[in-house]
């Protein structure tokens, strides 16, 4: 048994952990990051945003290959080897959790592999395949994520009735799928397979897709992914699934009419959504305060526990990679006297589907409830001449305003690129601007970005191409 004195030592290497960790380090504090799973990253780099989106581009270029490499000219006779697809991810996961193991040396952070328990303030308990190890810590961060959330009734074994993990690594390509939940994981790993050739149908218990977005963005959406191939089965929830003879029979119900339906399938995907995971920490027995067990945190990421702190997914908030690592910074940049701070209300959502789909601020319903007035600004990709000649048409950008200052509220993009598209978006609503200040910018010729000065144009009713 070894002891050392920390100033921060954080449970959990994830994207929230390990961007912690090197702010910490670059800060001065002596920091040490404890994970247990062998590999640094968190679910984002081992089983989340990196291998899905690995995933989504390899099967987007089968899709360019077999289907619209010919409307270029280009003749290609296409087969699918899934294995080397598969093998691509594990490397491109490889490579990424080895980079993160490489940026923790170098800014001297000390990488604990194992499991951590705080038996007390100021203590962190390590079980390791070496054995156990208390470490000392001034304050301790938990940045232990989140897991899938199960389905009652619906046991899951990672090969045929899978979660998000086993989704990322099907041996063979279902030839039909039913994915549980119309979310962000639901349309993205659907449409992974559906490219490779699964018939895939997503079945949702409400009545839209993407609940949470906007609306008419997300009713885009569906239809472009119908258009796809993808079906939906809305407003149904899933009852039971019995396997059988290399089958699963799902048993459904209809959520308004009570009705019920079966379905015979190969594989089931459940994604409802995630919860925050702290097994196995000891927070009941030291009193940090949960609910519905999530930790509570205040303005400084404190728990209700001096020098006990949480950050990312286990803390209320959205669930994604980038607002963890926003919470690790401000947390530790408070930490180390300085006045860290996350601007919740301008957290991007990106669905990397194709194509992609791109949210920040407010919906039209949400300023609609909150009684805002507010203008909107559209224009849609195919009246933007990159877009036409990336033959990648399909979406709009919408932009809505304040309808007295003009400030932007809220931007809303389905279409390619939408994702990187948003950033500008992103930083016009941080530093206040309106979208007459996005209209009168100048967009370089031919981009997808004219989409979005357009869309600003439309605002005040004077877009140009359209
Ligand atoms: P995590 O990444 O979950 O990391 C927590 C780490 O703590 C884990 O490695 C775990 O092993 C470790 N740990 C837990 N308990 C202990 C313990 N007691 N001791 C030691 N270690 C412990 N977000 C995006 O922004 N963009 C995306 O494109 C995106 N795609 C996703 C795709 C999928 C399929 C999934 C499942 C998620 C995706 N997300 C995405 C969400 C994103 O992965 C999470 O929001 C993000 O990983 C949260 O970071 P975190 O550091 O809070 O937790
Ligand atoms: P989600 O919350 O996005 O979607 C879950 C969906 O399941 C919802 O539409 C919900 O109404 C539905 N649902 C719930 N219970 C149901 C039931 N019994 N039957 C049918 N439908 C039901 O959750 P998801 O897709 O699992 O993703 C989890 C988290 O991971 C997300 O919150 C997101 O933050 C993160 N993530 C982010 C990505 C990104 O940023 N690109 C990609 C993938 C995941």
């Amino acid at each position: 048994m070894s002891e050392a004195l920390y100033d921060l030592v954080i449970i959990g290497g994830g994207p929230g952990g390990y961007v912690a960790a090197i702010r910490a380090a670059q800060l001065g504090l002596k920091t040490a990051c404890v994970e247990g799973r062998g590999t640094l990253g968190g679910t984002c780099l081992n089983v989340g945003c990196m291998p899905s989106k690995a995933l989504l581009q390899s099967s987007e270029k089968f899709v360019d290959a077999s289907k619209h490499f010919a409307a270029h000219g280009i003749k290609a006779d296409v087969k699918l080897d899934l294995d080397t697809m598969l093998a691509r991810k594990d490397k491109v996961v490889d490579d990424l959790t080895k980079g993160v193991e490489f940026l923790l040396k170098k800014n001297k952070v000390d990488y604990i592999k194992g499991w951590g328990a705080i038996p007390k303030t100021g203590e962190v308990l390590v079980k390791g395949e070496s054995g156990e190890q208390t470490l000392k810590a001034k304050n301790i961060l938990i940045a232990t994520g989140s897991e899938s959330t199960p389905l009652p009734g619906i046991e899951t074994d990672e090969k045929q009735i899978v979660t998000s993990t086993g989704a990322l690594s099907f041996k063979k390509v279902p030839e039909h799928l039913v994915v549980i939940g119309a979310g962000v994981i639901g349309l993205e790993l659907g449409s992974v397979w559906s490219r490779l050739g699964a018939t895939v149908t997503v079945v949702e218990f409400l009545d839209r897709v993407l609940p949470g977005m906007d609306g008419e963005t997300a009713k885009l959406a569906q239809r472009v992914l119908t258009k796809q191939g993808l079906k939906f089965k809305l407003g149904m929830k899933v009852t039971g699934a019995a396997k059988s003879k290399g089958k699963v029979k799902l048993t459904m119900e209809s959520v308004k009419k009570g009705t019920t339906e079966e379905l015979e399938v190969d594989a089931v995907l459940v994604s409802i959504g995630r919860r925050a995971y702290t097994k196995g920490l000891g927070l009941e027995e030291l009193g940090v305060k949960m609910e519905r067990g999530v930790i509570q945190v205040d303005d400084h990421f404190q728990t209700s526990v001096p020098g006990i702190y949480a950050i990312g997914d286990c803390i209320p908030g959205p669930m994604l990679a980038h607002k963890a690592e926003e919470d690790g910074v401000a947390c530790v940049e408070t930490l180390a006297g300085q006045k860290g701070h996350v601007n919740y209300a301008l957290v991007p959502g990106v669905v990397y589907t194709h194509p992609e789909i791109a949210c920040v601020g407010k919906s039209e319903e949400a300023l609609k409830e909150a009684g805002v007035e507010y203008k909107v600004g559209k224009f849609p990709f195919s009246a933007n001449s990159r877009a036409r000649a990336m033959g990648e048409s399909d979406g709009q950008v919408k932009i809505l305003s304040d309808a007295t200052s003009d400030k932007v509220l809220g931007v809303h993009i389905i279409g390619p690129a939408a994702g990187e598209l948003l950033s500008e978006a992103v930083a016009v609503m941080e530093f206040g601007g309106s979208a007459e200040d996005i209209a009168r910018t100048c967009h370089s010729h031919p981009g997808l970005s004219e989409a979005v000065k357009e869309a600003a144009l439309a605002v005040a009713g004077r877009a140009i191409h359209m």
